[in-house]
């Protein structure tokens, strides 16, 4: 099997995780007879000092073109005075935008060896496995135009969902519940929200289609209380755009680490984009400290979902968890005792358990 992969490393620690993944994917072609190309374009705050945009043509093309893309990160204090247009969240945003990947999946689920390094009582964060389903092309992200008025003074922006919109996320979500554990907490803020009030209406409507699934509505608010006061009551969370961006980093601290959390950007029958929930991490970046584990897990998501590779995805899972159980951990868990190592060492005791594995077999 002949695959082409576009790498888009970004900004910040992005630049350094994405080698992770490169390295742990030629390890798996080398393994399991596979070609994997790879091909590398810039987005974000790189592209924004090269071709002076977040998000050049080139890059997109390349996307289109590719059988899936990994992306590290963008941003970083550089372009944080920039103008709205020239930041590099633009770039990330107009890329979800253009390959209408509506459909983000964030799976969350804490390994065993890890529980003790949540800030969390352990006993909370066991037994929790869950998946954020979100919404990726709507909302408050991209309600036009966001503008200023009366000299800066009034500010807009607008949350916009059409129906189509919410349907499409809300059967994805229904989808996997079914595949999991037949639950499925849909959150909102329809007590407040109109768009919150059709988002219900659709979740309710589509119950029928979906008798095998239990579902229930929670607010945001409580949702963000509960997530961490007992996080095993939830199985699939769907929700918009911005909850489920507050939500999944919050859930993040079940797992010990933003730096553990990985993501597939999806859309029916289209290239998908993988890449990690954490961001471009400023205050580490450059020092070759960063946890790779969630653009590694990024990448065996890209074996499951774009290619079908469901053995090779959990070869790369079984390996990261394996390196995490014989006590190896990045600067940002809170293990105690085992070895702390750096990005590059984290990579390598993952790609060797790899092939350890297979050439035991
Ligand atoms: P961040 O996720 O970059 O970092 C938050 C904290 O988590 C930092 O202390 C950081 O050191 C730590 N962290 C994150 N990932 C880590 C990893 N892999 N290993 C170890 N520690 C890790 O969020 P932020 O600081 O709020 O944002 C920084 C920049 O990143 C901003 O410009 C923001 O817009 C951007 N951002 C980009 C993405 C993305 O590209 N998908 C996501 C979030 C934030
Ligand atoms: C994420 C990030 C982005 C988002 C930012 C960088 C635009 O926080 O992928 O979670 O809010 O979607
Ligand atoms: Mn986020």
């Amino acid at each position: 099997m002949k695959k082409h992969i576009v790498l888009l490393p970004g900004d910040g620690i992005g630049k350094e995780v994405i080698n992770s993944a490169k390295d742990v994917l030629s390890a798996i072609a080398e393994e399991y007879n596979l070609t994997f190309s790879f091909e590398t374009h810039e987005i974000g705050g790189a592209a924004i000092d090269l071709y002076g945009t977040p998000l050049p043509d080139t890059t997109l093309e390349a996307c289109k073109q590719a059988d899936a893309v990994l992306l590290g990160a963008v941003g970083g204090p550089k372009w944080d005075q920039n103008p709205s247009h020239l930041r590099p969240e633009r770039g990330l945003l107009g890329i979800r935008k253009a390959l209408d990947l509506y459909a983000n999946l964030r799976p969350i689920k804490g390994f065993k060896n890890l529980l003790h390094s949540s800030p969390l009582k352990e006993e909370v964060v066991s037994g929790s496995d869950l998946l954020i389903v979100r919404e990726l092309t709507g909302g408050l992200y991209f309600g036009t135009p966001s503008e200023r008025r009366e000299n800066g003074q009034i500010v807009v922006d607008t949350l916009y969902y059409s129906r189509k919109e919410i349907e499409r996320i809300v059967d994805k979500a229904f989808q996997a519940a079914r595949q999991r554990r037949g639950h499925l907490t849909s959150v909102d803020k329809a007590n407040v929200l109109e768009s919150s009030k059709l988002w219900r209406e659709i979740v309710e409507e589509k119950k029928a289609q979906y008798p095998d699934v239990v579902v229930e509505h929670v607010l945001v608010d409580a949702a963000a209380m509960k997530l961490i006061t007992n996080p095993s009551q939830f199985d699939v969370i769907v929700t918009e755009n911005m909850f489920g961006d507050i939500l999944s980093d919050e859930a993040s601290v079940l797992t010990g680490s933003l730096g553990m959390l990985p993501s597939a950007s999806l859309r029916e029958d289209g290239v998908g984009l993988y890449e990690p929930v954490h961001g471009s991490a400023p205050d580490i970046a450059g020092k070759g400290v960063a946890n790779p584990v969630a653009m590694i897990l990024s990448a065996a998501l890209m074996l499951r979902y774009s290619f079908q590779l469901d053995q090779e995805a959990k070869v790369i899972e079984d390996a990261v968890e394996a390196v995490l159980d014989s006590g190896f951990h990045t600067a940002d868990l809170q293990v105690a005792g085992g070895r702390r190592v750096g990005t590059f060492e984290m990579t390598k005791l993952i790609v060797d358990y790899i092939k350890t594995q297979n050439a035991s077999k």
